[in-house]
């Protein structure tokens, strides 16, 4: 049996990010990254790494994903998420789910315990609670800062920047040493929607698609925009027509803009392990494990390296925001 090289590539959100959550950011996926790949290398599958590194983004509240999502017209929290493995096609995926800490474990759960591949809002909680996920008070998942976007939209008044919390969305795609890819994506949407919208993060080829047959892709941006043109499966679409993942990402996102004058973020990787981060808008933190070195970058056409017994963290108290 032939062995890869394992890769894992991790996103925050793509958008403007303002000067002060840029290094927070940047910090918090590169440990996201590194976390997933300490999965793998303890004999973890492309499944567990994307796994790992969406939890990691779920529970930071700086991300609109779990704690910190944004807040929906009501000013409740409704968490979208799917989970795809590329062996099987198996996903798990849920919609508009309520009082979940972390909608990614709840989709691998779908994926492995049931036949469906999505289930929503109240089926969905009657689901966690049948295999013993915890439900936690939606306030727990509220942040100060969500709860005063919420109010400074709805009274009409305009959002500076920092519009990153319109797009945000966290996800990451991944290949294990068996050659397995897989993909997870997770947001709490776009800001004061209208109760029960849902995007494009829990539809398979919108909000991600893994198929070992070509690779993983993980997309990030204005949901009805990439469920029109389905981003993620486009792009590997365009893999299986032998383009690499970076001209594969740079076309799909071309043709959102084009098409629908939407920008947008995505993470791929393709089954022989080439990976690319790439985005039409100014930022999208991202990071990436790959052959022993870390990648990571937040600005247009920024990558940075270094080793990766080089970088520690300090970060993992969870500050409110
Ligand atoms: N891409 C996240 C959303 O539109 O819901």
């Amino acid at each position: 049996m032939c062995t890869r090289n394992p890769v894992i590539v991790v996103h925050g959100g793509c958008g403007i990010y303002k000067e002060d959550f840029k290094e927070v950011c940047l910090l918090i996926v590169k440990e996201a990254a590194l976390q997933a790949y300490r999965r793998v290398q303890q004999g973890g599958s492309a499944l567990d790494m994307v796994e790992e590194a969406s939890i990691i983004l779920e529970n930071d509240p700086h991300f609109n994903a779990g704690c910190g999502a944004v807040l929906n017209e009501c000013g409740e929290v409704e968490l979208d998420a799917m989970i795809m493995d590329g062996k099987s096609l198996d996903t798990g995926a849920v919609a508009a789910v309520r009082n979940i800490a972390n909608p990614t474990k709840l989709a691998r759960l779908i994926l492995e315990q049931t036949n469906h591949v999505m289930l929503s809002d109240r089926g969905a909680s009657r689901f966690a609670k049948s295999v013993g996920l915890p439900e936690i008070p939606m306030e727990f998942l509220i942040t100060e800062r969500s709860r005063e976007r919420w109010r400074t939209k709805l009274s009409g008044a305009s959002t500076p920047v920092d519009s990153q919390i319109d797009h945000g969305t966290i996800g990451a795609v991944a290949l294990d040493t068996d050659g397995n890819v897989a993909c997870a994506t997770s947001t709490g949407g776009l800001n004061n929607t209208l109760v029960g919208r849902i995007g494009d993060t829990p539809c398979i080829g919108s909000g991600g698609y893994a198929d070992n047959l070509s690779g993983a892709v993980s997309t990030t941006g204005k949901g009805e925009a990439i469920m029109k043109i389905t981003l993620a499966r486009l792009i590997t679409f365009y893999m299986e027509q032998g383009m690499s993942p970076a001209e594969a990402a740079d076309t799909g996102l071309q043709r959102l803009l084009a098409r629908l004058q939407s920008r947008a973020g995505v993470i791929v990787v393709n089954n022989a392990g080439d990976w690319t981060a790439k985005f039409t808008t100014e930022n999208m933190p991202w990071a990436a494990v790959a052959g022993d070195k870390l990648y990571y970058g937040i600005a247009l056409g920024e990558i940075r390296n270094s080793a990766i017994e080089d970088t520690s963290f300090q970060h993992g108290a969870r500050s409110d925001i």
